[in-house]
């Protein structure tokens, strides 16, 4: 029986059950037998939920890029690490070998170097799907600066809060991306977070769409001539077990983001173990997950889990539309994709249209389907289904959050039969349990709880940077001895686990995980604007989409209230993104509150929601008489 690669249904339940028996030993097993370390740890695991400290690992040494690279150049040097292709169909496909990868990784190495930039430092990485993008990180853990990639749709405001938040040193980006028929001028975006952002020295600049822009002085620089002329070689800094790898930012459900900080090997060996397994991973099989590196899911399934498994992974630049609704199935039997890995929003917009568009391509190299970001409905995963997997590919609904680094939850394939709409059941090394709102854990099948995981992983993130205290509320302070999720889930006759969604204030909009207080606030930064609060109401494509209810500063009746709605939109874009926009805005008189003030976002969301028969008692709220007013106007 090995530990790394989990066969059949009986052996997943014998290595789960030695797992939570003894789990260091079983995390051990995996480490010494599956990575290559400069020096082996001196403890597995040292923990404490009180201080809430968790090290994997300590006392190792390594470098994350041997074990992504290095390690392969003798067995797979020829091999294809990245497969990138491009948002044009008509512009070629880009093949990356193993040898290319550390030629490329090396050199963008000895470039971060040049400019000063050494183990510790922070470097924001702002870039659309491109190689350098992969290569970038991948250089940056080369030589043990911290990476904090920026989802290259956040706006110039997200941009610079996350720069400022990490101090970053430099910023890396490009003159502009492509996204179907539309090009974004990125560096002109940098430029304007950049009026804000003391820290930054540097800001090197691939060339993608050839775009006619200015390069400031001192500061920025093309990156190309720099790459040329830098050594092929870079010897990796050594770092020790939990030396942080990267930052990534998640919304939470009130305050500025949350930089989520993870570390080196723990990160690594959960990731590859995961990827292997979820994804039934073979040699010579042709990975493809169509997230974006600027997400978790991109980092763990694009980026590190793949390369440490020595596979090639797909990156792929353009949208599903472009140039037209067939692109995923064109680029499936283009490149013989043997697993597909995607999100709910994604299947729901393509399910809308024409089924020519699947039926014309050969999926017949399709083994395994994944989905990922928020639940997936019964209809949604049927279409999936019957129509890409043919009935034959088994469908991985796979669970997990920024914060757990890697999957949690998610039937293996050919292995566990799987339900629609069920994550199914723990990965080994995982120990769930459902609280009630007492703080008591709900035991036995066929019930429901709070999601909370009760034993440490891995690659659980380790703080937020700069906030130590605010992980500890976010995530350890609802239970005791245990760290919460901030999801709802269920559990079955047979113990599988279907997760309900948020129960927190966190909005799930085409799988972007979006807080309500930074929309409320980019909102009421408007003139016009008093107060105003957003809840989620379902969405046939995006899953979720926000509803805001807004308070003016001027009583009576509102004129123009289109171009208001167009403002304020435009606000929530310039603050956050695109993304963040609401679908719905009611203009109203009040909200309903709490004595102590608080925002009533349950009656809200009933309304929204349009249940009306059950909004529960309003007398004891401060202002009962809003609410009939909020629903007779209600859109
Ligand atoms: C939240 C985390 C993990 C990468 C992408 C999202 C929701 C995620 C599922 C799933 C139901 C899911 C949860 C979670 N979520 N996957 N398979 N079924 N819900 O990462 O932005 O950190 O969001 O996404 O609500 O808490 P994230």
């Amino acid at each position: 029986m090995s530990n790394y690669h989990v066969k059949t249904l009986e052996e997943y339940f014998q290595v789960y059950r030695k797992s939570v028996r003894n789990p260091e030993l079983f995390w051990e097993e995996i480490a010494e037998e599956h990575f290559v370390w400069r020096k082996k740890w001196d403890t597995v695991l040292d923990y404490d939920f009180e201080k809430t400290e968790f090290k994997w690992f300590e006392g190792a040494k390594l470098n994350i890029t041997e074990n992504c690279i290095d390690r392969h150049l003798h067995i797979r040097g020829d091999k294809t690490a990245i497969l990138f292709e491009p948002n044009n169909p008509k512009e070629e496909a880009q093949h990356i070998s193993y040898k290319e990868l550390h030629k490329r990784v090396c050199k963008f190495a000895n470039v971060l170097k040049d400019h000063g930039i050494k183990k510790g430092d922070r470097v924001c990485i702002y870039l659309p799907m491109i190689p350098e993008l992969a290569i970038s990180v991948l250089a940056c853990a080369r030589i043990g600066a911290v990476h904090s990639v920026v989802f290259a749709g956040f706006s110039s405001t997200a941009l610079a809060t996350r720069i400022n938040d990490c101090e970053a040193k430099m910023v890396i980006t490009s003159d502009g991306s492509y996204r179907g028929a539309k090009t974004i001028d990125l560096k002109s975006i940098v430029d304007e977070a950049l009026e804000d952002c003391p820290s930054i020295e540097n800001v090197l600049v691939a060339k993608r769409i050839n775009s006619d822009i200015q390069l400031k002085e001192g500061r920025d620089k093309w990156l190309a001539p720099l790459l040329e002329e830098a050594y092929q070689d870079c010897v990796p800094e050594i770092m020790d077990a939990e030396d942080p790898l990267f930052i990534l930012y998640t919304s939470g459900s009130t305050g500025s983001p949350k930089g989520m900080l993870h570390t080196t090997a723990g990160y690594m060996v959960y990731t590859a173990y995961t990827f292997k397994n979820v994804f039934n991973y073979k040699e010579n099989d042709v990975y493809w997950c169509t997230a974006d590196i600027g997400w978790i899911t991109g980092h763990s399934y694009i980026v590190y889990g793949p390369l440490a498994n020595g596979a090639t992974t797909v990156m792929f630049e353009g949208v599903p539309s472009y140039p037209d609704f067939g692109r995923f199935w064109e680029i499936v039997e283009k490149h013989n994709i043997n697993q597909f890995y995607t999100a709910p929003t994604a299947i729901r917009a393509l399910a809308k249209e024409n089924l020519e568009f699947v039926d014309s391509h050969n999926l017949s190299s399709v083994k395994v389907l994944g989905t990922v970001g928020e639940p997936i409905n019964e209809e949604a995963w049927h279409w999936y289904n019957d129509n890409v997997g043919k009935k034959k590919s088994p469908i991985v609904d796979t669970w997990w959050q920024t914060e757990t680094g890697g999957i949690m939850i998610s039937p293996l394939p050919y292995i566990t039969p799987t339900k629609p709409t069920y994550a199914t059941l723990p990965l080994p090394g995982i120990q769930i349990a459902l609280m009630d709102e007492n703080g008591k854990e709900v035991k036995g099948n066929q019930v429901d709880g709070r999601l909370c995981i009760k034993y440490p992983w891995p690659s659980m993130a380790r703080t937020i940077w700069g906030n130590h205290q605010r992980y500890k509320e976010t995530y350890f302070s609802a239970f005791d001895d245990m760290y919460f999720t901030g999801d709802g889930a269920l559990r079955d006759e047979v113990g599988y686990y279907r997760i309900t969604g948020r129960v927190d204030d966190v909005i799930i909009v085409s799988g972007h995980n979006l807080g309500t207080a930074p929309i409320e606030d980019a909102i009421n930064e408007h003139p016009a604007v008093a107060e105003s609060a957003i809840v989620g109401f379902p969405h046939e494509v995006k899953g979720n989409a926000l509803y805001g209810y807004v308070i003016l500063k001027e009583t009576g009746e509102v004129r123009n209230q289109d171009n208001l709605r167009k403002e304020i939109n435009q606000i929530i874009t310039e603050h956050i993104g695109p993304i963040a926009k609401l679908d719905k805005i009611q203009f109203t008189e009040g909200v309903p509150k709490t004595r102590s003030g608080k925002i009533m976002r349950r009656i809200l969301r009933k309304i929204a929601h349009n249940e009306l028969d059950n909004l529960g008692d309003v007398s004891t709220l401060l202002n009962p008489e809003v609410v009939q007013n909020i629903i007779d106007n209600r859109l």
